[in-house]
């Protein structure tokens, strides 16, 4: 345990000096959580399109090379967990604990990937969204009724939060009473999603991991006894038909549950800060909801991406933007920043809903990891940001934003506004 703390602290140390040596990558990697890393990453983007810190890592803040490396075959998917240690189960059994992310097929190759990926796929078609459309819109007005037309509210409690969890529970077969909880294991997640660096983190991490098991577990098996119609029963029977495993089973449940609202709820409050920050967007959008949600989700998705990098790691020697990359090297790709690429979009630090190209954005990812909740997350966001301006056109943001205490995930967690 000494001895663990030790190698965290000093690992943490390492990247703290590289950092004030002035090394880019570890810039980015050591930023206080919860604040924009926007200018960190004009700094990486300033020394290359693919930039080697002096840990070895690789990064780039191109658009090109992003795109490049999410699609290429030589590079796979990486695990999120820096200590293993936060993988050890607290009641000391030898069965380490499921990692959303580490365990699911986020974090699988081909062709392993490709299996399981298409066991839930059915779930997000657009026909399977078109058939959503109608509940959607149906939990945001009964949401926006809620909200306290008197007052100061959150935002993001009373709304943003609410429409995406509701309905991913829905989607799942997962009781909504539960909310509270999902909603703390959601900021609990957000925390430690780029790594547990401190024992501290290392602690919360196996006990978040052990909570969020034994509840999909026991959900899992209610299925298995009561089955239903829902997605949670139909990874169970694929699970009983010898087509996933008991920990990617969970673990998949979990990736659901958490993508599935966390990051969608920051559409709605990214959307709200970086449209009320432009009056005359904010003018010509009030003049043109039904018009302008669909630009405004994409705008926002590609100004502040609520999932700001990805990692993979080179699967064979390669050659990236000119580099030649040994097997084995890890290379962030800071979607964030991609989507700021001036290459790629004109003025790109603005919000524009005249934008010729807001679709360009790499806040999905791409290639075989591309998001498989895409479509539900820009459904649901078009229809609340359109029905909250409608609903609230008088909305104004009344003290300052709250941002989720994490590196990877960027979003507003306490929004205070008012809507007379
Ligand atoms: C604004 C909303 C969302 C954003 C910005 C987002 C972002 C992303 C990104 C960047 C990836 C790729 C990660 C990588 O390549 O390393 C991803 C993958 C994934 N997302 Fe989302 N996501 C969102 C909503 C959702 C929703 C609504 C769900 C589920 C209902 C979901 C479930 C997943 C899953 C399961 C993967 C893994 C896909 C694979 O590896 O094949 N996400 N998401």
């Amino acid at each position: 345990m000494i001895r663990e703390a030790f190698r965290l602290y000093r690992g943490k140390a390492r990247l703290l000096r590289s950092a004030a040596a002035g090394d880019p990558v570890s810039r980015v990697l050591s930023m206080p959580r919860g604040v924009a890393g926007y200018d960190r990453y004009e700094r990486v983007r300033e020394r290359g399109e693919l930039v080697r810190g002096r840990s070895g890592l690789y990064m780039t803040a191109s658009h090109a090379v992003c795109g490049k490396l999410l699609r290429s075959p030589d590079f796979g998917a990486v695990p999120t967990t820096v200590s293993k240690r936060a993988l050890r189960p607290t009641d000391g059994s030898a069965q380490r604990l499921v990692h959303p992310l580490d365990d699911s097929f986020a974090s699988i190759d081909p062709p392993e990937h490709t299996r399981l990926r298409k066991i839930v796929a059915p779930a997000f078609t657009p026909q399977a969204m078109r058939a959503q459309e109608e509940f959607v819109t149906d939990v945001v007005e009964q949401e926006l009724d809620r909200v306290d037309r008197q007052s100061t509210v959150d935002l993001i409690d009373e709304f943003a939060v609410r429409v995406p969890s509701r309905v991913i529970c829905e989607m799942l077969g997962m009781p909504t009473s539960d909310h509270e909880l999902f909603v703390r294991w959601g900021i609990e997640f957000g925390a430690i999603v780029d790594g547990a660096r401190t024992p501290g983190e290392v602690r919360r991490t196996r006990q978040l991991l052990t909570e969020m098991a034994a509840y999909f577990t026991e959900l899992c098996a209610r299925r298995s006894r009561e089955p239903g119609e829902d997605l949670v029963s139909r990874m169970v029977r694929a699970t009983e038909a010898g087509e996933m495993t008991q920990p990617g089973l969970v673990a998949t449940c979990e990736a659901l549950l958490i993508g599935g609202f966390v990051t969608t709820a920051n559409i709605i409050g990214n959307g709200v800060v970086g449209l009320l920050a432009e009056p005359e967007q904010h003018a010509r959008f009030l003049a043109d909801p039904e018009g302008l949600a669909a630009t405004l989700v994409e705008e926002t998705l590609r100004l502040d991406a609520p999932a700001q990098y990805s990692v993979r790691i080179t699967r064979t020697p390669t050659t990236l933007a000119g580099k030649d990359l040994a097997a084995g090297s890890p290379v962030v790709a800071l979607l964030a920043a991609a989507n700021r690429d001036p290459e790629v979009f004109t003025d790109p630090h603005r919000l524009d809903l005249t934008r010729p190209n807001p679709h360009d954005h790499l806040a999905f990812a791409a290639g075989i990891h591309y998001c498989i909740g895409a479509s539900l997350a820009r459904l649901e966001g078009r229809i609340a940001l359109r029905a909250l301006f409608t609903r609230y056109p008088d909305l104004r943001i009344t003290g300052r934003p709250r941002y989720c205490p994490s590196r990877v995930i960027r979003g507003p967690q306490h929004l205070p506004v008012s809507v007379r």
